[in-house]
């Protein structure tokens, strides 16, 4: 048994989740934690709400309630939500705790003790109508490119082109909208990160097998154009964890937070703690996933994220546990992922386009959308989301394929035989032989869930339904009965029998229909088939079950148009 410590890339605060973002760490990091659990092993598995920063604020503001109240809010939305599609944390904590706040400035004192620390003094946009500094995308104005009005400070909406403030045309503040702007100096930390550039390099060079995507873009950011670049760990805002030198103040920084990507990945940390905390466990508890000193050192940690994550994960983050001089616990593999598409365009929070966490759950239940967002994953490449590629996923795969099975099964069953597993008969050449190409899928099937390989393993899992579906049509048990009671009743016990196992290995996947299944077969053995003969005999003859209520429903041509037509434009 292995212990293994998880972690999603935190879900920013401002707003609800697309499903773009949901099948780039949440969902792919559930299911490994689930297959995870399933196969024995111990494991911690932690996201959290990324709460600080300007776009909380901006949407905070947007939403007209203090920003304290909108995150605490939206926290518990994206809890909910989470819980709907199955995602089965063991805390789901939040950026903004007292845990982080602690963690942060511990974390930025140690750095500063190493002398990983500069105080640097910039001039910035003052805006004495707001009574203070106006980070970049604060301030807006003309775009010197295309003329857009209502460019930011850091980039033009509307023509993409990246901005400084002092290129816009008539800069304005974009909290007042007050025009009457000037600049003043200001102090803030900077991380040298520079200095950690070898260290980093060699501690990459010596990860064995991580995916190509993630390598190749920690590689280019650490080698491309002047290498690491010091980083600007600080801003002039009021909504962050405030700078503070560990347990005492930081003079000169009053006034001022943490740049939330310095304190967000800390939050992993910080999130396990809030764990122990709630579960009334000592510091010991969560420590052990964390201190190499303390039980981390023979945990195995696995992160997930978007491609776009990675520079911060494999360079920032363990610039900051490096830096600290202290045995923290880095990361043992990143698995990456490309982009999902929707219908030929680009997801989008800001434009509302595509589909949303909570509109998603109000169409069908969390394992429709698991299933096909898994099956799709992207990958080797981006993948691109489409109403038909859909209807067909959960008409063929799940309602045609594993739906039908149960179905057909335990209705016949117990018509036939009533509702109980049959005792008479033995398995004979047929049910061998499925069992053999089952046993063998299944042993691939393990494969690409250690390796976190997510379609190759969907398509594993649906080739394994597929033979008990082949299976069940050439032994036709109901042909059978005609002329040989006790073999059909064998026949039913083995596809019964498939059914548990199928429970069993596809729950990673689709928890909540797995639990029905078992429940209707008044089971709670989730015993793994590392033994596929002795699993396909786990029922014994005579156990008792029920029919069970539909598994999956099939999306209609009238739902499928009408879905697409309801999210062709833009969120409500
Ligand atoms: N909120 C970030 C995003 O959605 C991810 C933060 S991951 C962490 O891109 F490292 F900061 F935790
Ligand atoms: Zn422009």
């Amino acid at each position: 048994m292995a212990r293994i410590l998880i972690t999603s890339a935190l879900p920013y605060i401002n707003g609800i989740k697309h499903l773009g973002n949901l099948v780039g760490s949440q969902l792919p990091a559930d299911l490994h934690a689930r297959y995870m659990r399933a196969r024995g092993h111990e494991v911690m598995f932690i996201c959290a709400t990324d709460e600080h920063g300007t776009p909380a604020e901006l949407a905070a503001a947007k939403a007209g309630k203090p920003v304290a109240d909108y995150c605490a809010e939206m926290h518990e939305v994206q809890k909910r939500l989470g819980l709907g599609f199955g995602l089965s944390f063991d805390h789901f904590g939040r950026s903004s705790s007292a845990r982080n706040h602690w963690l942060t400035q511990h974390f930025a004192g140690r750095l500063a003790e190493a002398g990983l620390i500069d105080e640097v003094e910039e001039v910035q946009v003052w805006s004495p109508a707001d009574n203070r500094f106006l980070p970049d995308r604060y301030i807006e104005g003309t775009c010197p490119a295309c003329g857009y009005d209502k460019a930011r400070g850091d980039q033009c909406e509307n023509c993409t082109k990246q901005l400084t403030p002092r290129e816009l045309v008539n800069p304005r503040s974009a909290v007042s909208g007050s025009t009457e702007l000037e600049l003043r100096p200001t102090k803030h930390l900077y991380l040298r990160q520079s200095t950690l550039r070898d260290r980093l390099d060699r501690w990459i060079d010596s990860q064995r097998g991580w995916p190509i995507l993630t390598t190749s873009i920690a590689k280019k950011w650490l080698h491309d154009g002047d290498g690491l670049q010091d980083r600007g760990i600080t801003r002039d805002l009021d909504w962050g964890v405030p700078v503070r030198r560990g347990d005492a103040p930081w003079p000169g920084m009053e006034g001022k937070v943490f740049y939330v990507w310095f304190d967000a990945p800390i939050e992993y940390i910080a999130a396990t703690a809030e764990w122990a905390d709630a579960q009334g466990q000592p510091d010991a508890a969560w420590r052990r996933w964390w201190r190499t000193d303390e039980g981390a050192a023979d945990v195995r940690y696995v992160q997930f994220m978007g491609k776009d994550n990675v520079p911060f994960h494999t360079l920032s983050f363990p610039a900051t546990l490096m830096g600290s001089g202290e045995p923290w616990k880095l990361v043992d593999y990143i698995k990456s992922f490309n982009y999902l598409t929707y219908d030929g365009g680009q997801f989008s929070t800001s434009q509302g386009r595509g589909v949303f966490m909570d509109h998603a759950l109000e169409l069908l239940p969390g394992d429709y959308w698991r299933w096909w967002l898994l099956s799709h994953a992207p990958e080797s490449g981006d993948s691109e989301f489409t109403w038909e590629n859909f209807q067909a996923s959960v008409n063929k795969d799940l309602a045609d394929v594993l739906g039908n099975f149960v179905s057909r099964i335990t209705k016949f069953c117990a018509a036939r035989f009533g509702a109980q597993v049959p005792a008479e008969g033995d398995y004979g050449a047929l049910e061998h032989a499925a069992a053999d190409e089952i046993d063998r899928r299944l042993r691939a099937y393990e494969r690409h869930m250690e390796a976190i390989e997510v379609r190759k393993a969907a398509a594993e899992l649906r080739a394994i339904w597929v033979a008990g579906n082949e299976y069940l049509q050439e032994a036709a048990p109901w042909s059978t009965i005609r002329t040989d009671r006790e073999q059909a009743a064998a026949q039913v016990r083995f596809a019964l029998n498939l059914m548990r196992l199928y429970a069993v290995v596809s729950r990673p996947f689709l928890p909540d229909a797995a639990a029905r299944m078992m429940a209707s077969l008044a089971s709670a053995d989730w015993t793994w088939p590392a033994d596929t003969a002795a699993a396909l005999e786990a029922l014994p003859a005579g156990h008792g079950f029920e029919v069970p209520e539909v598994l999956f429903r099939k999306v209609t041509d009238e739902e499928r148009a009408a879905w697409a037509e309801r999210f062709a434009g833009v969120r409500s």
